[in-house]
C-alpha cells in the first residue's frame, strides 16, 4: 500500500487540454473520489496515475517512487471500467484468475486468492458461470473481484457503477466502500455522481475544466464550497444564487438583493467591508430557506420574503418549492409532504447563518 502524488500534470490531445496542471495528494489506504461533470478530465487522469496514458508535464509519485514512465504492469495498480470489462469466453473463476495467471503464480496460490477475492465480493456460488449467466451487478463485482485479487497498491475505478440500475447502484456503493475499508487499499474513484462521491469518498476532489476547484471531506465540500462551481455542483437541488450589493451599517452588513434585503451578522463586517458598494453572489442552499410556519427551532436569525408559490414537486420524502419573490425564483427543500397551492402566497426565512458570499469577479468563496 503507497500514498500517491500528482504534482503539475498537464495532458493535451491536439488541442483539447483534458488536464490542465493537477496537484493532488492521495493518502495511504484513502478512499479519494475525483467528481465532476462529463468532459472535466477524470478518466484521464485516472488513466494517467494507472500508466495507460503520459502526461505532457508534470509527476507521478507513488509514494517516493516516481512512476510517472513507468508501464501499467510495473506499478502495481488495479482499474475497473464503466463497461463491465469480464472476458464473456471465461467462467467467473478464470476471469478472476487471469491476472494472477500472466504474473505466473502458482496454480495452489491462484487459487486461494480466486477463493478469497469471491468471497469478500460474495461470489463464491458463481465461480463456475459464464458472464453471460449473471446479472449486471454480479458482473460488475466480478470486474472488482479481478481487480483486488492481486493486491494492488493503488485501485482505480473509473464509474464503475454507471450501468446498473438505481436500487443496485445503491447497494454496490456501500458494499464496495466496505470492501475498501477491509483491506484498506489506496483508492481512487472517478465519477459525476455528487451522491456517490459523498457516500463514498473519505476526500473529494471536484473537478472542472481540466483543473481540481477543491479537495475537502464530503462535509467541507457541502458546508464551505470554495467558490460558486463547487458550491452548485454539491446538492440536490441546487444552490439559489442571486446578485446583491453589499453595505455596512453600523451594527450589520447588509446585503441589498432588490426586492429584500438580508443583515448579516455584525462579526461579518469585517470580512465584508472591502466589498462595500460592490455586487457579489449570495448564495443560500435550498434546504436552509423554510415557510415562515416550519422555522427549525434551532435557526437563531432568519430574513422573511414574501413571494408567491410559483411551482411544487412532491417527492414524498421531500417537498420542493419555487417561489417567486419578484425578482428572484428561489427554491425550498421542506422535509416531509406538504400541499401548497401554486398561485398562493408565501412568507419565506432564509436561515442567516447558513448564507453564502462569493466574489462576483473571481467566484471564489468569501464566506
Ligand atoms: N484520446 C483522446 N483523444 C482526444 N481527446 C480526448 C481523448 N481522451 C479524452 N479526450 C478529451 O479530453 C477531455 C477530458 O476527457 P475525459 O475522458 O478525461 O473526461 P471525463 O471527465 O472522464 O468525462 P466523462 O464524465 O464524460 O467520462 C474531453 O474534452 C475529451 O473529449
Ligand atoms: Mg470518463
Amino acid at each position: 500500500m503507497v500514498d500517491v502524488k500528482l504534482r503539475g500534470i498537464v495532458k493535451r490531445f491536439g488541442k483539447t487540454v483534458a488536464v490542465n496542471g493537477i496537484d493532488l495528494d492521495v493518502r495511504d489506504g484513502e478512499f479519494i473520489v475525483l467528481l465532476g461533470p462529463s468532459g472535466c478530465g477524470k478518466t484521464t487522469t485516472l488513466r494517467i496515475i494507472a500508466g495507460l496514458e503520459k502526461p505532457d508535464e508534470g509527476r507521478v509519485l507513488f509514494g517516493d517512487r516516481d512512476v510517472t514512465y513507468l508501464p501499467p504492469r510495473e506499478r502495481n495498480v488495479s482499474m475497473v471500467f464503466q463497461s463491465y470489462a469480464v472476458w464473456p469466453h471465461m467462467r467467473v473463476y478464470d476471469n478472476i484468475a487471469f491476472p494472477l495467471k500472466i504474473k505466473k503464480v502458482p496454480k495452489d496460490e491462484i487459487d486461494k486468492k480466486v477463493k478469497w477475492a469471491a468471497e469478500l465480493l460474495q461470489i463464491s456460488e458463481l465461480l463456475n458461470r459464464y458472464p453471460h449467466q449473471l446479472s449486471g451487478g454480479q458482473r460488475q463485482r466480478v470486474a472488482v473481484a479481478r481487480a483486488i485479487v492481486v493486491e494492488p497498491a493503488v485501485l482505480l475505478m473509473d464509474e464503475p457503477l454507471s450501468n446498473l440500475d438505481a436500487l443496485l447502484r445503491v447497494k454496490m456503493r456501500s458494499e464496495i466502500k466496505k470492501l475498501q475499508r477491509r483491506i484498506k487499499v489506496t483508492t481512487i474513484y472517478v465519477t459525476h455522481d455528487q451522491v456517490e462521491a459523498m457516500t463514498m469518498g473519505d476526500r473529494i476532489a471536484v473537478m472542472n475544466q481540466g483543473k481540481i476547484e477543491q479537495v475537502g471531506r464530503p462535509d467541507e465540500i457541502y458546508l464551505k464550497p470554495a467558490n460558486v462551481f463547487v458550491a452548485g455542483f454539491i446538492g440536490s437541488p441546487q444552490m439559489n444564487f442571486f446578485d446583491a450589493t453589499i453595505y455596512i451599517e453600523k451594527d450589520k452588513a447588509v446585503l441589498d438583493v432588490g426586492d429584500f434585503k438580508l443583515g448579516l451578522n455584525k462579526d461579518l463586517i469585517e470580512v465584508l467591508k472591502d466589498y462595500e458598494g460592490k455586487t457579489v453572489i449570495v448564495g443560500i442552499r435550498p434546504e436552509h430557506i423554510y415557510p415562515e410556519n416550519l422555522i427549525p427551532s434551532t435557526t437563531k436569525k432568519v430574513a422573511k420574503v414574501e413571494g408567491i408559490v410559483d411551482f411544487v414537486e412532491e417527492l414524498g420524502s421531500d417537498t420542493i418549492v419555487h417561489v417567486n419573490t419578484g425578482s428572484q425564483i428561489l427554491v425550498l427543500k421542506i422535509s416531509g409532504s406538504h400541499h401548497y397551492e401554486i398561485g398562493s402566497k408565501l412568507v419565506i426565512a432564509l436561515d442567516l447563518d447558513k448564507i453564502h458570499v462569493f466574489r462576483k469577479d473571481t467566484e471564489k468563496a468569501i464566506i
